[in-house]
């Protein structure tokens, strides 16, 4: 049997591979990702495509002939759907974000094909794969013709910034060539892409099947005068030649000191180009020197810092190199150098789209980590001001964003980031969510544009400091932190405490639950979003108050470690106490003061902590009180001497 496109290519890997391995090296990789499921045939087209560049392996091969005649849809001969899909069963096990990568070549360019799942519950899965392509393959079978899962994925495409869309009508050994039916698909998916922004796209009559037009032209469709899939695959431009024109950028990943006399900064160049003696800029801090070295790996390391084997006199996007400047200034990982006359902005509010990727939705107001590029900051999301409906592109109201779920936000970030909008960059635009507790990615997001607010909005110095005003006190400014469920007893310690250090001549202040949630919070209810936005706030006007040199003592459920680790990290250091109030489920319930327990076990109240909602205990509190073998006055006498120490 032989495959319509003969390689050379081939013949090197057995015969010579460093040969064939340097050959590789020098080609430029194209990223793609197909979209379609598999009715549309797109099992079959990338088992023709990796068939047809003979990158599958003798014995898959084998495999692969005796199955088809097995257990294949098409007779004698090879069914391509059998390879891909077989090899995608084998990763089935343990990936949370399922994305089958496969590689070919040509002697034209390498290629990295993604390929994901097309229905709406992949989402997360299409956007992961999407992410590093520079194309989309979408498929549309030609009988059926733009489908809702065809403007699905064009949308996602576009969204994750992908500018080369190459709409694939498959299938067309099934509508007789006909070019009337591939004319109207063209028109009905113009019309869709126009729509949202798509401003170009190439368009190939194709059959997975018969091979048409994929890697051979077909002459079933004289009417179709472009290229084959795979020639468009081949000769289209890709992002890295893009990059290449914009200004210079490069995140740096981590400082190179391999000795006293060299220091250099390394990372991967995201845009542009870079020369010694080009004037560079180091951000946030602003800071600017001029590039003397560009030194390439083994050059980095030698002892004498000096050596000119790895120097460059040009570096471009794409290249990961080692920059010497001619200045000691500071730079470390999470900065970006770039060109002095032209930065990108810094800014620590933004809108942007956020692509939720995890089975628990997003709280608005809890602090992830972000991470874009190599800068990573604490980063809150406010309330979604939509979602987007991935299949009418409709604007939906949304509080917050489920697992695939896609919306625009705001967020803060605590430290400013460097950025450029997502359309311009995406190495300086996109990110994505990690949650600080079980370090899992929850979300992918494209930076729009920082807010303004944030660049008009300026810290005002005030002359009277926290010292001072702590001074007239005669204190020192803490945090009493009370957390347990309802009916632990928080409250009521909390009172005691607050009654004794005023005694004292403590100046002190009880912020709570029942009585925030009358003002400040009333706007607040129990969902677990409500919950994180009322300690939110409470950790707020806490810190309000620390600057004020008072002694706070809050009584709320707090039942999420995040915000309670949040309130700690917003304080000084040692300011924060948490106070875990240990009354068992049990024994809180056995006492229900309020008779709430019962109207949760009986249903007339949702969300209830302990019942049907969490608390998530606290690991390693400051102070412990075992309510079964304190009395409330005790455990206030304990928590004040364990706050006054020796001023007691
Ligand atoms: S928190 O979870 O957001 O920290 P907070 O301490 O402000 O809760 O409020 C808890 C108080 O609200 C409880 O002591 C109880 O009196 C009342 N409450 C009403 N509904 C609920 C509920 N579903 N879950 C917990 N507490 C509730």
């Amino acid at each position: 049997m032989s495959a319509p496109y003969e390689y050379e290519a081939d013949a090197l890997i057995a015969e010579d591979i460093d040969a064939y391995l340097e050959q590789q090296r020098e080609k430029s990789l194209l990223r793609f990702i197909t979209c379609g499921s598999v009715d549309d045939g797109k099992s079959t087209l990338i088992g023709r495509l990796l068939y047809d560049s003979k990158m599958i392996f003798e014995d898959q091969l084998a495999t692969l002939e005796a199955d088809s005649k097995r257990v294949g849809t098409q007779g004698q001969a090879i069914d391509f759907a059998l390879l891909v899909d077989g090899l995608a069963a084998e990763r089935e096990q343990g990936i949370t974000i399922d994305v089958a990568y496969r590689f070919f070549s040509t002697p034209k360019r390498k290629f990295i094909v993604a390929d994901t799942p097309g229905h709406e519950q992949y989402t997360r899965n299409m956007v992961t794969g999407a992410s590093t392509a520079d194309l989309a393959v979408i498929l549309i079978d030609a009988r059926k013709g733009v489908l809702t899962q065809t403007r699905r994925h064009s949308y996602l495409a576009h969204l994750i910034g992908i500018r080369n869309i190459v709409l694939a009508v498959n299938k067309m050994d099934l509508v007789d060539y006909d070019q009337a039916v591939f004319d109207r698909i063209l028109l009905s998916y113009r019309a869709f892409a126009t729509g949202i922004g798509i401003t170009g796209f190439a368009a190939i009559p194709i059959s997975g099947i018969a091979g048409d037009n994929i890697t051979t032209r077909s002459e079933r469709t004289p009417w179709y005068a472009g290229p084959t899939l795979m020639e468009h695959l081949e000769a289209v431009e890709i992002d890295v030649d893009a990059a290449r024109s914009r200004p210079f950028r490069l995140p740096v990943q981590w400082v190179n000191r391999p000795n006293l006399d060299f220091r250099g900064f390394s990372g991967l160049i995201a845009t542009g180009e870079v020369r010694p003696g080009d004037p560079v800029r180091v951000l946030p801090s602003g800071k600017t020197s001029t590039v003397t070295r560009i030194v390439t790996m083994p050059g980095a390391g030698t002892a004498s810092g000096a050596g000119g084997e790895g120097d460059l006199d040009k570096a471009v996007a794409g290249q990961s190199v080692t920059l010497t400047f001619a200045d000691e200034i500071d730079c470390s990982r999470g900065d970006v150098i770039t060109v002095a006359e032209e930065p990108p902005q810094v800014a620590d509010q933004f809108e942007a789209t956020i692509v939720w990727m995890a089975e628990a939705e997003m709280l608005p107001g809890r602090p992830y980590w972000l991470k874009l590029g190599t800068q990573s900051v604490t980063a809150t999301v406010q309330s979604p001001k939509y979602q987007v409906d991935v299949n009418s592109m409709e604007h939906l109201a949304a509080k917050t964003l489920g697992l695939n779920a896609i919306g625009v936000a705001n967020l803060s970030t605590d430290r400013p980031l460097v950025f450029e909008p997502y359309a311009d960059s995406r190495a300086l635009g996109g990110f994505i969510l990690i949650d600080k507790l079980t370090n899992a990615t929850v979300a992918a997001g494209m930076l729009h544009f920082s807010l303004r607010r944030s660049q008009n909005v300026h810290w005002q110095a005030t002359d009277t400091s926290r010292e001072k005003r702590a001074d007239l006190k005669n204190q020192k400014p803490a945090v009493l932190w009370f957390t347990g469920l309802s009916g632990a007893g928080k409250s009521t310690i909390a009172n005691l405490v607050e009654r004794k250090l005023t005694r004292m001549n403590r100046h002190a202040f009880l912020l709570d639950g029942d009585n925030v949630r009358h003002g400040l919070n009333k706007d607040l209810g129990f969902t677990d979003a409500d919950r994180v936005e009322n300690i939110r706030r409470v950790g707020e006007v806490a810190r309000l108050m620390t600057d004020a040199g008072l002694i706070v003592i809050t009584a709320f459920i707090s039942p999420f470690r995040a915000e309670r680790e949040m309130v700690r990290a917003m304080m000084e250091p040692g300011e924060f106490i948490e106070v875990h109030v240990d009354t068992s489920l049990e024994e809180a319930e056995k006492r229900d003061v309020k008779g709430l327990y019962k109207k949760a076990r009986s249903g007339q109240l949702k969300n209830f902590t302990g019942i049907d909602s969490p608390y998530e205990v606290p690991l390693d509190p400051e102070i412990r009180i075992d309510t079964t073998a304190l009395s409330p006055q005790q455990a206030a006498d304990a928590i004040v001497a364990r706050l006054l120490g020796d001023d007691a």
